[in-house]
C-alpha cells in the first residue's frame, strides 16, 4: 500500500515542546523539538486500513552523543523501546523502522522519553 506521511508539527499530531525549523533538512514546515524532560511525548494519529501489523518509519535527529530512549506507546500500550541514538548532528536526520500492532481505523502512536534529556528532534512518521 502507499505510504502516508504524518508530520510531527501538523495537527492532530501532538508535540510536547516547540515546533522548530532552525535545523535544515526537515520535511514539511518544521519538526518537533520535545521538551528536555522525562515523559515529554510526541504523538501521531495514524489510520490503518485493517487490523494487524504496521511498519512505521520515524525520522529523527539527535545531535548529542547520548541516546535518547523512548517508549513506543500504541493506543495507550507500550509495545517497544526505541533507542534514538546519536545521529551525529542536529541536521543528521535519520530514519528508523519500527513494527507495531494496529487496529482498523485510527491509532495513536506516542513516543514517550524515559530520560530527562527527552526526545530527539522528530520530523515525521511514515506509515
Ligand atoms: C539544541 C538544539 C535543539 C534540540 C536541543 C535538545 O538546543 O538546537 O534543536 O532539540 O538541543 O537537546 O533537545
Amino acid at each position: 500500500a502507499a505510504t502516508t506521511r504524518y508530520e510531527a508539527e501538523a495537527s492532530p499530531a501532538v508535540c510536547t515542546g516547540t515546533v522548530d525549523s532552525d535545523w535544515t533538512g526537515f520535511s514539511g514546515a518544521g519538526f518537533c523539538n520535545g521538551t528536555n524532560a522525562t515523559g515529554a511525548h510526541a504523538q501521531f494519529t495514524v489510520t490503518a486500513a485493517a487490523a494487524g501489523t504496521a511498519t512505521l518509519q520515524v525520522r529523527f535527529a539527535n545531535g548529542t552523543t547520548t541516546a535518547r530512549p523512548a517508549d513506543l506507546v500504541v493506543n495507550g500500550t507500550t509495545t517497544a523501546t526505541v533507542s534514538f541514538e546519536s545521529t551525529g548532528s542536529w541536521t543528521g536526520w535519520t530514519t528508523k523502522t519500527l513494527t507495531v500492532p494496529v487496529r482498523s481505523g485510527s491509532n495513536t502512536i506516542r513516543f514517550t522519553p524515559t530520560t530527562a534529556a527527552g526526545l530527539p528532534n522528530l520530523d515525521y512518521l511514515d506509515v
